[in-house]
């Protein structure tokens, strides 16, 4: 590459890349090689698990199209660590990625460094504008990986009896003392006139179910500027919110009569809640946002409370007037395609657009959100039974 700002442009997908891929190896390294293993629930990967499905992902979707020379680590890796690509073959089943003793994480390590060069190879080579977008596509998905590697670990030491932290405090890789850090909920709320919004994705990097920018209506609506805290959502706990049918969507109430009646990670001890943290159990921080509720919860708390959930909608068109980013905030929208998507083509067409049924929006970031991965139309997604994310939620109510 000899054109001006070539070179700028190579050395920068290089050290956004490698950068990216360091991370997800810092994450770890607080872990001891018997914590990369364990997959207590389906929904959560072990660690190693996601170290090499990022690394395969690269292989899979890059290489494979883009660098004829590529040589694949491993033969079997493919099946080891496709997710759920139906147009590359079989793979494990999801709930058995905890059986994978084999390969060691010294192996895994070692496939991530081969990848790392091949793709930083193709970097240097010229490589084509779409085998640059799927590059950048390459890091944004190890970046929702990232996310999930540190939701994932969080599951993976609560469930074992020891309840062992991931650290202790705060390091260069993450900010735990912020992960239940004071947010005291104030009265205010935002008021919009509603009518006729844009919404969706025009910009430089946007996932396709972000896709395209469209106009949608909204009524008059209003939305609180602070999320609901864990004092708040005592309240409702306090008052039996979780023994009151009336409160529960239907599928929610059977959820509630066969769950513990408080957020994931609570307990009730020596007569105090406390909660597992990234720094091991500690007392429930009641100013901190609340955190590890699922949408029946959420919808609950709002029919408790005389509120109800925001349509994506109404929390994007006001998402420039209020903060957000510490937890993903649940909707009432569901996870349907925008008026117009198309799925990004190739083997990444299977990327988000196949899993538009049966769940629900959340918008907004997390605590475990990995620096310059969110946006105000990003668009996340979970059944609404699942709770292991940092998940959350902000009221919002209909105005006159
Ligand atoms: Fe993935």
């Amino acid at each position: 590459m000899t054109e001006a700002g070539s070179d700028d442009r190579v050395a920068k997908l290089t050290q956004r890349f490698l950068a990216t891929r360091l991370h997800s190896v810092e994450l770890c390294r607080p872990l001891a090689n018997e914590d990369y293993v364990p997959q207590p629930i389906a929904d959560v990967s072990p660690p190693k698990w996601h170290l090499g499905h990022t690394s395969w992902f690269f292989e899979a979707v890059v290489l494979s199209a883009h660098a004829s020379s590529h040589r694949p680590f491993h033969p079997q890796f493919g099946f080891l660590f496709n997710s759920y690509y139906e147009s590359q073959g079989e793979r494990v089943m999801r709930h058995k990625r905890g059986d994978l003793s084999r390969p060691t994480v010294a192996e895994i390590l070692s496939y991530r460094e081969h990848v790392n060069r091949a793709i930083v190879e193709l970097i240097s080579n010229a490589p084509s504008s779409e085998a640059v977008a799927l590059i950048e596509l390459g890091i944004e998905h190890e970046q929702q990986h990232q996310e999930l590697l540190l939701t994932d670990i969080k599951y993976i030491l609560a469930v074992n009896p020891l309840q062992p932290a991931y650290l202790a405090s705060s390091n260069a890789t993450v900010d735990v003392d912020s992960e239940f850090a004071h947010q005291a909920a104030t009265g205010q709320w935002l008021s919009s006139d509603g009518g006729l919004v844009q919404i969706g994705a025009e910009i430089d990097f946007s996932f396709d179910n972000e896709r395209p920018r469209h106009r949608t209506w909204l009524e008059p609506f209003a939305l609180r500027a602070s999320l609901v805290t864990q004092r708040e959502y005592l309240e409702f706990i306090d008052d039996g919110g979780y023994k009151n049918a009336n409160l529960w969507l239907s599928e929610g109430w059977d959820w509630a009569n066969q769950n513990n009646h408080a957020p994931l990670y609570w307990l009730y001890s020596d007569g105090q809640w406390q909660q597992y943290t990234l720094q091991g159990v500690k007392p429930v921080a009641v100013d901190a946002p609340i955190t590890h509720i699922n949408f029946f919860e959420a919808a609950a708390f709002c029919q408790w409370a005389g509120w109800r959930l925001p349509r994506e909608a109404e929390w994007e068109s006001l998402a420039s007037r209020f903060t957000w980013g510490r937890r993903w905030e649940w909707t009432q929208s569901a996870y349907a395609p925008y008026p117009g998507f198309v799925p990004s083509g190739g083997v990444v067409a299977e990327y988000n657009g196949k899993f538009m049924v049966n769940q629900m929006v959340l918008r907004g970031a997390s605590f475990a959100t990995p620096a310059g991965h969110s946006r105000a139309t990003y668009r996340n997604f979970f059944h609404p039974q699942l709770r292991w994310q940092y998940t959350g939620l902000r009221p919002a109510k209909d105005i006159a």
